[in-house]
């Protein structure tokens, strides 16, 4: 028989610790949030749902980014012990540059639909971390209001090539001329990609309101109060809108695209050239022959074609193919710390992410973007730790292999 008796108050005491009330419900969200699944969850509750389906959404049966995820959950690590890890150095350089985090910002377009706060959120958080951020051709907030809003983040610039190259030309020059150091070719998208959940939802950009829409906003009102009382959710650098994302990107997007615009980006772009959306260990080797400096393994997060080649599996061939000629950067799946981890310690020069940071603009704005980076980092330093890395520079690719 167990013998009970009555605790003492001052047991009690020791032991009930009631947690400060957070007030702020965002504040309250973002702090719960412990992953970035945690924010894509907040974020899908924050947002109306053709909103929240842009974004988490890819083409087709998604199989492209199913994949792309799946083979980060392939990855095995191989750990060394008894290796003094109290202090992790989580610095790199890209493109000649130090940079505090070996990730990047994505570029990613209509990024004040997602929240009001968009790519100016996310290049302050960019500049107070220390890492780069691509602006998106497709950006809802101008080249020069990005610079302007963080002038000591390092920017670059991603160019979709239209129909019209004056306008390219033009957006490569203000670029330049607000300080963006690189550009990014994106090279995977001659014709848009078939997304369908934007088609059922019947999404169009700026969001309209039709009676399905309308029904939503009674479920998102901070939402749609954020969107009808702040600048028109317009494109930045494109010269029209409206209709659907894939007729936009079919109307102004050119599907002559070939090596000879990628030779013409060369002579109009004088500073760091990047070519993201390779997808083949060929195309690795002839755009860095034609003058880029870093090539981006990407399926554009599996947004074009589906059932294309997966990033991380792709890596060690083209790091083979392209030797020291080129840093190769990888994006597409990436949703933790660790997956970064990985990616670098299998020879990737940095990484990008993208749902990752919408994610948290989606479920606090500029605070969930910072939270976003919080997670990440700690899951990195973490994992450097438990694998014995004090620096990225020492990861091998001994220490992570694909089962
Ligand atoms: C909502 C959204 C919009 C995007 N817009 C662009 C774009 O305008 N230009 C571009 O080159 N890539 C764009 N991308 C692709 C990203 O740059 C990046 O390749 C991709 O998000 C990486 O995959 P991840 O989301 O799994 O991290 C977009 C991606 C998302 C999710």
């Amino acid at each position: 028989m167990t013998k009970r008796r009555l605790p003492r108050p001052a047991e009690l005491a020791e032991i009930l610790r009631p947690r400060p009330i957070v007030l702020d419900p965002t504040e309250r969200r973002l702090r719960r949030a412990q992953t970035i699944a945690d924010l894509r969850a907040v974020a899908r509750r924050r947002t109306p749902r053709a909103v929240f389906d842009y974004t988490d959404g890819a083409a087709e049966m998604e199989d492209s980014l199913l994949r792309a995820r799946q083979a980060f959950r392939r990855v095995e690590f191989n750990p060394n012990i008894l290796r003094g890890v109290s202090d992790v150095d989580t610095s790199t350089t890209v493109l000649g540059q130090r940079s505090e985090l070996p990730f990047s910002f994505a570029p990613t377009g209509f990024t004040r639909m997602m929240h009001h706060e968009g790519e100016r959120a996310v290049v302050r958080v960019a500049q107070r971390e220390g890492i780069p951020y691509a602006l998106s051709t497709m950006g809802t907030t101008s080249i020069e209001d990005v610079a302007e809003e963080a002038p000591g983040a390092r920017k670059w610039f991603q160019l979709y090539v239209w129909r019209d190259r004056a306008a390219g030309e033009d957006l490569m020059r203000r670029a330049e001329a607000a300080g963006y150091d690189t550009l990014m070719l994106t090279v995977d998208t001659p014709v848009a990609g078939a997304r369908l959940r934007d088609i059922r939802n019947g999404l169009t950009i700026p969001p309209g309101l039709t009676l399905r829409t309308f029904a939503d906003g009674a479920m998102h009102p901070a939402w749609w109060f954020n969107l009808l009382t702040t600048d028109p959710l317009t494109f930045a650098s494109l010269t029209t809108s409206g209709g659907t994302v894939a007729e936009l990107i079919n109307r102004m997007f050119d599907p002559t695209l070939s090596y000879a615009d990628l030779e013409w980006v060369r002579r109009s772009w004088p500073g760091k050239l990047v070519v993201k959306g390779i997808q083949n260990v060929d195309d690795a080797r002839d755009v860095v022959k034609a003058g880029a400096e870093a090539v981006l393994l990407s399926n554009h997060g599996g947004r074009q074609l589906d059932r294309a080649p997966t990033p991380l599996e792709l890596l060690p061939a083209v790091l083979d193919a392209v030797g020291d000629d080129a840093e190769v950067w990888l994006d597409t799946g990436i949703l933790s710390g660790g997956d970064i981890v990985a990616a670098m310690a299998m020879g990737a020069h940095n990484c990008l992410i993208g749902r990752a940071y919408l994610y948290g603009l989606m479920a606090g704005g500029e605070r969930g973007v910072q939270r976003c980076v919080d997670i990440l980092r700690v899951e990195l330093v973490r994992t450097m730790q438990l694998l014995g890395v004090r620096r990225i520079a020492d990861l091998r690719h001994t220490h992570a292999t694909l089962r």
